[in-house]
């Protein structure tokens, strides 16, 4: 019987940041360790997701290659028998399935996406239609009845022309893509019968659509396919390490992002071990003066807490008590400071000993493996939604 499958991406479009670092990459380096035996794993780059928001496409290809550069030099085993590793792009089965699943996924379901939400701030109208009224009524308390309609009708042009262009700007930005990008990673995931997707916090949302439309399909269909676990269990299984957030350090009310500029509160691949530390040690707390993990009230240190827990492959209980009778912010700033410039120093000289050639030798092996079973499942959905005959009583197509 094949084995169950834990299966994760990471987007190339942007330098990589120590949240992708630690909430994911070094999360399957060590359940790789631990469960290589039991279970098959899948490392993709999802190039296709890649392209959902304005990127540097002369660099992406490079970059690509990059991000399996990336896991290796952090310690995954690509070698291993049970590991695939592959390219969106070069398993058209993605795009395919994904085109299938968008005819069973809902407009609701995707306009709920905060992600989506996120990344391309919605104009509130219902405020700014608050904002010219009330404009209007100050006006005439100012002028009295010299105010009149025209001028308040002059006015409102000016504002909703001004409103006009925002509009039209952000919904340039928000492509069609960005948009339909959890159905495609619904895709990703059905594709190889996934049981365990790690993933940071911000991923649990798309996760918990691909399991919605998994088990709508399956109902309308028979077993299509293999569920993957919900957010509780997934957590479980990685016991703490993924399904995190790292923070910002200058703003750890906010996840640490490449598309936020934000260079003094995200660490990036390339920075030097020495900017790092320096990073870390200049990260924002506050005022408390005590080491609890509360993310609500103490976010800045709680971050500092769920960084060296990760390093030191802690639980946070664990971390907490080697630090909850301490007081001193900068001693715990130096010992996340030290843990994150090892790490990098280390992943750093890897990936100078990895050659292009070797990884794309390893992709060039493992994608027609991965295009098979990505295809047999399309083939499944295909039968199951009339794309495809069921029986063999077609002799003449055998294109299926
Ligand atoms: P992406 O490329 O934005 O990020 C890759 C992974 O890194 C995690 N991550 C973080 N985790 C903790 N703290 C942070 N600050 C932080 N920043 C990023 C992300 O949660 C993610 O797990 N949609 C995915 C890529 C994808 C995928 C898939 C993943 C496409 N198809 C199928 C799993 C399965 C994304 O944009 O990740």
């Amino acid at each position: 019987m094949e084995k169950p499958v834990i299966l994760t991406g990471v987007r190339s479009n942007a330098e990589p940041t120590l949240g992708n670092l630690l909430g994911v990459i070094l999360p399957m380096v060590r359940l790789q360790r631990k469960h290589a035996k039991d279970y098959n794993i899948n490392f993709f780059v999802p190039d296709l997701h890649s392209i959902t928001t304005h990127t540097d496409y002369v660099s992406l290809y490079k970059n690509t290659i990059n991000n399996v550069k990336l896991i290796v030099a952090a310690g995954l085993d690509i070698n291993d028998p049970q590991m695939l590793v592959y390219r969106q792009s070069y398993i058209p089965a993605h795009s395919e399935m994904a085109w299938i699943l968008e005819c069973f996924a809902y407009y609701g379901e995707l306009n709920r996406m905060t992600q989506f939400k996120d990344k391309v701030e919605r104009i509130d109208f219902r405020e700014e239609l608050n904002l010219s009224l009330n404009n209007y009524l100050q006006m005439q308390r100012k002028f009295g009845e010299n105010y009149t309609k025209h001028e308040y009708i002059d006015f409102l042009a000016m504002h909703f022309a001004g409103l006009k262009s925002l509009v039209e700007r952000q919904e340039k930005e928000a492509t069609v893509g960005l948009f339909n990008y959890p159905i495609l990673m619904a895709s990703d995931i059905l594709l190889y019968g996934a049981k365990y997707v790690p993933v940071g916090e911000d991923q649990r949302q798309h996760l918990e659509l691909a399991r919605d439309i998994a088990i709508r399909m399956n109902r309308d269909f028979g077993n299509l396919f293999t569920v993957p676990e919900p957010w509780e269990k997934l957590t479980q299984f990685v016991a703490g390490i993924s399904g995190v957030r790292i923070r910002s350090l200058k703003h750890p009310q906010f996840k640490m992002s490449k598309s936020v500029s934000d260079p003094a509160g995200t660490i990036l691949l390339s920075d030097t071990p020495e900017q790092a530390k320096s990073k870390v040690l200049d990260a924002t707390t506050d005022s408390i003066g005590r080491i609890n993990y509360d993310f609500k009230n103490q976010s800045g240190v709680s971050n500092l807490l769920q960084i060296i827990g990760i390093l030191e492959n802690k639980t946070i209980e664990g971390v907490l008590k080697d630090w909850q009778e301490q007081t001193s912010y900068v001693k715990l700033k130096r010992a996340a400071g030290d843990l994150v410039a090892q790490f990098l120093s280390d992943i750093q000289k890897n990936l100078r000993s990895i050659s292009d050639q070797d990884i794309i030798d390893k992709l060039s092996h493992d994608e027609p493996i991965a295009a098979l079973k990505a295809n047999a499942t399309l083939l499944n959905v295909q039968r199951a939604v009339g794309l495809r005959p069921i029986i063999n009583d077609y002799p003449s197509d055998a294109r299926n």
